[in-house]
């Protein structure tokens, strides 16, 4: 099951009845975010800004809220759980944006989980992180990634929204 059936209740404005409106499908997208990124805010505000987790998690609600996408969110520190959390998203998402940090740069399971689940998803680094450290200029994800999004900021995770709202 790919896809949630939104069903609303409004009034019938003849008779005051109430009537249930197919309002059409809504898109789930899953936004994962990987090691150290529960430390936005605080970590490198000079980096990485002074929005918290939170907060972007919030822009991303936000930049779907027209489109009627409906955003999880998962964060973690730990390679497994970030692959358990991308296998979960097969069963009822369409989509992932993924921030994995720097298990971008090291980590095979990440990328073959990506590969596993075969939902399109956006690659987000918050930095651009090809004006950074040499080490990062490599991702195992991006050659697999429908976009990706580096140095536009928190702002990256609402255009990966509006790239999965435009696709899916
Ligand atoms: C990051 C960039 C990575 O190199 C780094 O390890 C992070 C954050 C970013 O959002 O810019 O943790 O993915």
């Amino acid at each position: 099951m790919r896809r949630a059936f939104n069903l609303s209740q409004t009034r019938s404005r003849k008779s005051n009845d109430c009537v249930t409106d197919y309002a059409g499908p809504m898109t789930r997208i899953l936004v994962v975010n990987g090691p150290n990124l529960n430390l936005l805010g605080t970590r490198r505000p000079d980096v990485y800004g002074s929005q918290s987790l939170e907060d972007v998690i919030a822009l991303a609600r936000e930049a779907g809220e027209v489109q009627r996408i409906d955003i999880r969110d998962v964060q973690s520190n730990s390679e497994g759980a970030l692959v358990d959390a991308i296998h979960g998203a097969r069963a009822d998402c369409d989509g992932i944006i993924i921030n994995a940090g720097a298990y971008s740069h090291t980590s095979i399971a990440i990328r073959d989980a990506l590969e596993a689940v075969e939902l399109p998803f956006v690659e987000v680094h918050i930095s651009n992180v090809y004006a950074r450290e040499e080490f990062r200029h490599h991702s195992h994800l991006s050659a697999l990634a429908s976009c990706v999004i580096a140095g536009a900021g928190t702002q990256g995770y609402a255009f990966a929204v509006h790239h999965l709202a435009a696709i899916l």
